[in-house]
């Protein structure tokens, strides 16, 4: 029998295949709050009309944990039946003419812990309706195709809540009887009910006025708490950067006379798009040098970059279905990777970004692909949305656009965005109709050639195999490159089709000299030396001409499509690319080759991990990348990062996640003392960056740095040296901005010493006022290296630590997350990690199931680990599974991670 949750019918998957338009269209909808924390009355007023186009059908709304009070058609009462969630209207009056409908219901925003829907955090109201949230506001026909004219007026207590937002233009506000007062909001555009939003509270702005390239004037803002309005100046820079670009780079103008941000410190996910006013995460928002690091001044200007840019892609033209989620994430996480790409400015700064990006692709999305929760960029079903928002829609989507992008070339694509606004603008459409629109304007691209095969992209899942094979001839001067794919089956695609793989390359010789690309057949005045293959067939051979000695191949530049490459390079090939290739990205991939080829040949090998994994000409390799002043800061330290232990364990059939710690960790033993002098030198060149500014060059030397600091403690704690970690605790004093501080308190929990303690009760004084900080100060200890299983009772202590909050999803993130996602510390052969980790399970579920789902796929790969973890892991997963009451959210999760 089916388990019934609280008496709600079972959930059942909801299929692509099954679209259908809908019955009914909303053109209008008026809304009036009356905001109380215990009880919020929401009258709704909608002109609806049927759809001429589908047979006549009652009308459903969705609705979720609402308190109906009355409903009223044309000004007099009706009859109406409740199907599940659902408000049924039978008897509507037929014809096309609109109908007027009136819906009064209540809601209690204080006990919505889920924050979907309206909710109060820190005394403030806030909405969240991506993807489903506005049924649990009012009954409405809750699904993106459905695109409505809104108007909104907000009453509440003047003297608690005297910030009064919604979407749109305020044109009208003022004082009410007993100390409340209102203000109405017009939105100008119609949309979609999950992009509707409203705030209430006792905020404060920072304003920026602006000109537009069109000529006309905006209204910036970025609310915040009283107190937070000097941390606000970043966001409000990189706000106008963001407009200024989008202008530039696509013609595309901000539509609106009014652009708001709102920070609220209890978000679930970074930040929201809805239109005019955008809520964010804290975390997306306040910085101040004293209390954020580079990495958090980059993820806000990245950030208020993608939600910016959905006001085009995203809110001008939306998503017909869920199952289109990629058409706006995908595309606006690459419009935001190019937005950060271009303001860094710089070659090197650019291959930096573009390292990072394809980090997080191959470290989570790539599991992703492979695991239980695989599916397409535009998935063919699912049980709960909100699992989808996932690094597969968002960082493989924004691949996929890329791919598109280089089919077609920057202008193309342009052009091509040109045209999907043309037919597009105003619509609710598909992820189809955006490469539609990519290839017409691009007649006679290779796009445009394999249009319907480059789709598959969008159905098929996994990660595709490249492999590439070499052979020189050395009498013809001739060198084919023979280029093959294929691609692991996934749940519910056993087969799958050869994709359109664009493979961008170029040849060295062994010295490392770029070799004239000339295919047979070409002229040698066309030869370059860096061209784009694209292969479209499983197996395809590709002939090079006038080719004077066996070459080293550099494939897959710039990482030009999401695919693991696999050629049998010799360790002599990668150092020469390592050193020489112009491609910045394959000069750190030949790193990354080569030490994951070390990793996982002392992983296979029997005994303890060896001190020395790491042969002599890869450490002189690694010394010459410190040594070389034409080499930028951030690229070194990128250089100097080994593969992570979750990109090593990808690469093996069965894990033995403690063996796969202990020989990274040996690994970065041994470059801290081989380089000591290497590092030494580092740190007396960058230690001091000067005041204080978060741009590319001096981040990058502030992260090189910091990780010689770290290393030169390693190094100590071995030797019994006093010196550096004196120096790290003493920079955790005095240092001038959070970065340098971070990275001292982090060399010191990193390397166990004993004045670790004393530096972590320092700053928890410092900072025991900043939530934002003390997320950090959490993370930090959970996320620290274990000896001797010490690491969970630690957390177990923090939990119980008066500034802990499980219901805050930052804290939660911070201390529970960062544990389960700290591999050595985690998997214990007690199963004491499982354990912890079922019960925050079953703990957060009962608070909000979208943070305890993305919580329960911590445990996606747990069928590739050897025993006895996988044994203690099932059992864990198992016992989640057994509880009756769990949400949709952590329900498919476990329900895909046990079959
Ligand atoms: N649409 C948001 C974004 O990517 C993410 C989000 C999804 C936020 C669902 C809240 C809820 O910009
Ligand atoms: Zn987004």
């Amino acid at each position: 029998m089916l388990q019934l949750r609280d008496g709600q019918a079972p959930a059942t998957a909801i299929y692509r295949a099954d679209y259908e338009a809908p019955a009914w269209w909303i053109d209008t909808v008026d809304l009036t709050f009356d905001l109380d924390p215990a009880k919020t009355r929401v009258l709704s007023k909608m002109r609806v009309r049927r759809n001429p186009e589908v047979p006549a059908q009652a009308l459903r709304l969705d609705g979720d944990e609402l308190n109906l009070a009355r409903v009223m058609v044309n000004g007099g009462g009706t009859s109406f039946k409740m199907d599940g969630d659902q408000l049924v209207l039978e008897n509507l009056p037929e014809g096309n003419e609109p109908v007027e409908l009136e819906i009064f219901t209540t809601c209690a925003p204080i006990k919505n812990t889920k924050l979907m829907g309206l909710y109060v955090s820190e005394d403030t109201f806030f909405t969240q309706c991506e993807a489903e949230g506005f049924r649990r506001i009012t009954y409405f026909l809750d699904r993106p195709d459905v695109m409505a004219m809104y108007t909104v007026t907000l009453r509440a207590s003047k003297a608690q809540y005297p910030v009064l937002l919604s979407n749109g233009n305020l044109v009208e506000s003022g004082d009410l009887e007993d100390g409340r007062h209102f203000a109405k909001w017009v939105d100008p555009h119609k949309k979609p009910s999950y992009l509707f939003a409203l705030v209430a509270g006792n905020l404060v702005a920072r304003e920026q006025k602006i000109k537009s390239r069109a000529g006309r004037d905006h209204l910036l803002q970025v609310f915040v708490r009283p107190g937070d309005l000097e941390k606000t100046e970043h966001a409000m820079n990189s706000l106008m950067h963001s407009v200024a670009w989008d202008e530039a780079r696509f013609g595309l103008s901000l539509d609106l006379d009014r652009f708001m941000i709102v920070a609220t410190s209890d978000f679930n996910m970074g930040a929201m798009e809805n239109k005019g006013l955008n809520i964010f995460n804290t975390k997306y928002v306040l910085a101040s040098q004293a209390t954020a690091t580079d990495t958090d001044y980059a993820n806000i200007e990245s950030v208020v970059g993608h939600e910016y840019f959905h006001n085009w892609t995203g809110d001008r033209v939306t998503c017909r279905d869920w199952f289109q989620l990629s058409l706006k994430e995908g595309l606006t996480v690459f419009r935001d990777q190019e937005f950060s790409m271009d303001m860094a400015g710089t070659a090197s700064a650019r291959a930096v970004k573009r390292i990072d990006d394809v980090r997080v692709l191959r470290t989570v999305q790539f599991p992703e692909d492979a695991g239980p929760m695989a599916h397409p960029v535009r998935p063919d079903s699912y049980i709960e949305i909100n699992n989808f928002y996932t690094v597969t829609i968002y960082e493989k989507g924004a691949e996929v656009v890329r791919m598109q992008h280089n089919l077609v070339g920057r202008e193309g694509f342009a052009k091509g965005m040109k045209l999907y606004f043309e037919r597009h603008d105003g619509q609710a459409v598909t992820c189809d109709d955006f490469s539609q629109a990519i290839a017409d304007a691009n007649s006679g691209s290779p796009l445009a050639q394999h249009l319907q095969q480059f789709r598959r992209w969008y159905s098929q899942a996994g990660t595709p195999v490249l492999k590439a094979v070499g052979q020189y001839d050395a009498d013809a001067r001739t060198y084919t490159l023979t280029l093959s794919q294929s691609c692991a089956p996934t749940v519910g695609q056993a087969e799958k089709l050869p994709f359109v793989i664009p493979v961008q390359m170029g040849l060295l010789t062994a010295s490392g000299q770029p070799i004239a690309l000339q295919l047979q057949g070409e002229d040698a005045a066309q030869a370059v030396a860096s061209r784009m293959l694209v292969l479209t067939e499983a197996e395809q051979r590709f002939v090079f001409s006038n080719v004077s000695e066996a070459p080293v191949p550099s494939l897959l530049r710039s990482f030009s499509a999401p695919v693991v490459l696999e050629h049998e390079f010799s360790d002599a090939d990668l150092l020469t690319l390592l050193a020489h290739d112009s491609d910045p990205f394959n000069q750190w991939e030949a790193s990354q080759r080569l030490g994951l080829r070390y990793a996982l040949k002392a992983i296979a090998a029997s005994g303890e991990a060896s001190a020395e994994i790491l042969p002599a000409d890869f450490i002189e390799a690694m010394r010459r990348v410190l040594r070389d002043d034409k080499l930028d800061a951030a690229f070194k330290d990128l250089v100097l990062t080994l593969p992570s232990e979750s990109y090593i364990a990808e690469q093996l059939a069965e894990v033995d996640p403690q063996r796969v710690h202990a020989v990274r960790e040996a690994m970065i033993l041994q470059l801290a003392s081989a380089l000591q002098p290497e590092w030494e030198n580092i740190w007396e060149a960058n230690r001091d960056t000067g005041a204080y500014r978060p741009d590319h060059v001096s981040a990058g030397r502030r992260a090189l740095a910091g990780r010689a600091l770290s290393m030169l403690c390693l190094q100590a704690a071995r030797t019994g040296d006093t010196v550096w970690p004196g120096k790290a605790y003493q920079r955790c004093k005095d240092a001038g901005n959070m970065t340098d501080r971070m990275a001292a308190l982090s060399a010191l929990v990193y390397s166990a010493s004993p004045l670790a303690e004393q530096a972590l009760q320092r700053f928890h004084a410092l900072f025991k006022q900043d939530a934002l900080v003390l997320d950090k100060w959490f993370a930090l200890q959970a996320a620290a290296s274990d000896r001797g299983g010490d690491v969970l009772p630690a957390v177990k202590a923090l939990m119980k630590h008066a500034d802990f909050q499980i219901k805050n999803p930052n804290r939660a993130r911070s201390l529970i997350f960062s544990y389960c996602n700290n591999a050595g510390a985690f998997h214990r052969a007690d199963a004491a990690g499982y354990v912890f980790w079922a019960d925050r399970v079953i703990e957060i579920d009962g608070i909000n199931p979208q943070v305890a789902s993305r919580l329960a796929r911590v445990m996606d790969r747990w069928k590739k680990l050897t025993e006895p973890y996988r044994s203690a892991a099932r059992q864990a997963i198992e016992r989640v599974a057994a509880r009756p009451n769990l949400s949709n959210d952590v329900r498919e999760v476990i329900t895909r991670a046990l079959a």
